[in-house]
């Protein structure tokens, strides 16, 4: 080893790879009111979190290799984290060839309305996409609820003027994402292509998923945070703040989630970090609040709080953020701790007990479910490729120490 310039004291603290986050919206560009490169990445080094990927539907939509291009250009200057960028399907599928060489990491779809190029009505044309995507050797990461499903629901209640919590729940029903699961795992029998499950959030949505992976399909799934800590009486109790999608469910998926994180047949943890204003998230008809939650700078302490109550190894989640993350979407030298890889860590406080406070978020979006919620462990420092980026929840290093992440 060359003699070190710095000695840091890291007595009584535990050094583990950098988080590995593969569901964050980061917005900027049209949507920067909300939150921006800067922001967001700020908030992933104050979270632990060294990689994000991001999810394309922005303003301009992430569609085409000029849009990529320019995203990656504007994040270049900004980002203090390593970040890599999902793509939606173009309208022209001949594009995805150039998307990927042009260093997206995978394919982003959403089945509950359409985002990208892609009819998702029409079931050729998917067939076809997904069939074009498995030669590319990305995986197609997947939104899963049925839009013919919850737009038949939507309608019916919004007709007897139901516009609550309650009725947000009923559309975006268990049976809506069952029916989107078993949708894209006929596909990828029929294909090939690697189908990643974002945030599954129901019991028969993940028995779903494992009777796929029992068939020997190459399929992955994610939960999150707010799925696995939240129930559907804490939106009732909390209200649209907590709204997001799909949203969080009654206890007995709780239960049958904590099982597949348990049982290894939930692969990766995400936040889903979705940031809104204050005043988007709240609307007379809730068919109008804008859905999702920041999550980037509450994951890594509700999951060590697990740890230190005994409930939870520290190598779930290690193997849950990231190693698998990288071993799924492919972002080589990162992931674990070993000689060679980049050195991306996180240096961790288990014995650190504080309280979580929203206001004091990096993200624009300075709200949370978890408000208020005494945790357990908290990360204290984080370095991206060797470089000390978050120092005691300080941000200490210049935008665009970042690495924008390009696929192979
Ligand atoms: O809650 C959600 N928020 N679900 C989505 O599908 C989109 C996301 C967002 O971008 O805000
Ligand atoms: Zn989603
Ligand atoms: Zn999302």
């Amino acid at each position: 080893m060359p003699k070190a310039e710095t000695k840091i004291n890291l007595k009584n603290l535990l050094v583990l790879p950098g988080l590995i986050d593969v569901h964050v919206h980061l917005r900027d560009e049209g949507k920067a009111y909300k939150e921006d490169f800067y922001s967001g990445t700020a908030a992933a080094a104050a979270g632990g979190v060294t990689t994000v990927l991001d999810m394309p539907n922005n303003n301009p939509i992430t569609m085409s290799t000029e849009t990529l291009r320019n995203r990656m250009k504007v994040a270049e200057k900004k980002v203090l984290v390593n970040v890599g960028f999902y793509s939606e399907f173009p309208k022209n599928m001949k594009e995805t060839k150039g998307i990927v060489g042009e260093g997206a990491v995978a394919f982003k779809l959403f089945m509950a309305e359409q985002v990208g190029g892609l009819n998702i009505d029409d079931d050729y044309a998917l067939l076809e996409a997904f069939k074009i995507v498995s030669r590319l050797k990305v995986p197609v990461a997947v939104h899963a609820e049925d839009k013919a499903a919850l737009e038949r629901t939507e309608d019916d209640l919004k007709r007897s003027n139901r516009n609550d919590v309650e009725a947000f729940l009923k559309a975006h029903s268990e049976s809506a994402e069952v029916k989107a699961v078993k949708h894209l795992l006929n596909i990828t029998k029929q294909t090939g292509t690697h189908v990643h499950f974002c945030h599954i959030s129901t019991e028969n949505g993940l028995k779903t998923i494992i009777d796929g992976k029992n068939l020997g399909l190459p399929v992955t799934c994610e939960t999150t945070p707010h799925h696995l800590f939240l129930s559907a009486d804490d939106l009732r109790r909390i209200g649209t703040r907590a709204l997001t999608t799909p949203p969080v469910r009654e206890k007995h998926h709780i239960v049958a989630l904590w099982d597949g994180v348990k049982n290894g047949w939930i692969d990766i943890l995400a936040s889903d970090h979705a940031p809104h204003t204050l005043g988007e998230k709240k609307a007379k008809l809730v068919w109008d609040v804008k859905v999702g939650i920041p999550g980037l700078e509450t994951t890594l302490s509700l999951l060590l709080t697990e740890v230190k109550r005994g409930r939870l190894p520290m190598a779930d989640v290690v193997r849950l953020m990231s190693e698998k993350p990288a071993k799924i979407f492919k972002l080589k030298g990162r992931g674990c701790l070993k000689e060679g890889n980049n050195a991306d860590f996180v240096v961790v406080d288990l014995n650190r007990k504080s309280r979580i406070d929203a206001a004091k978020f990096h993200s624009k979006a300075k709200y949370s479910p978890f408000d208020g919620w005494i945790i357990e462990g908290k990360p204290v420092k984080t370095f991206v490729n060797g470089q000390l980026i978050m120092d005691g929840g300080e941000i200490v290093a210049k935008a665009g120490s970042g690495e924008i992440i390009r696929g192979e």
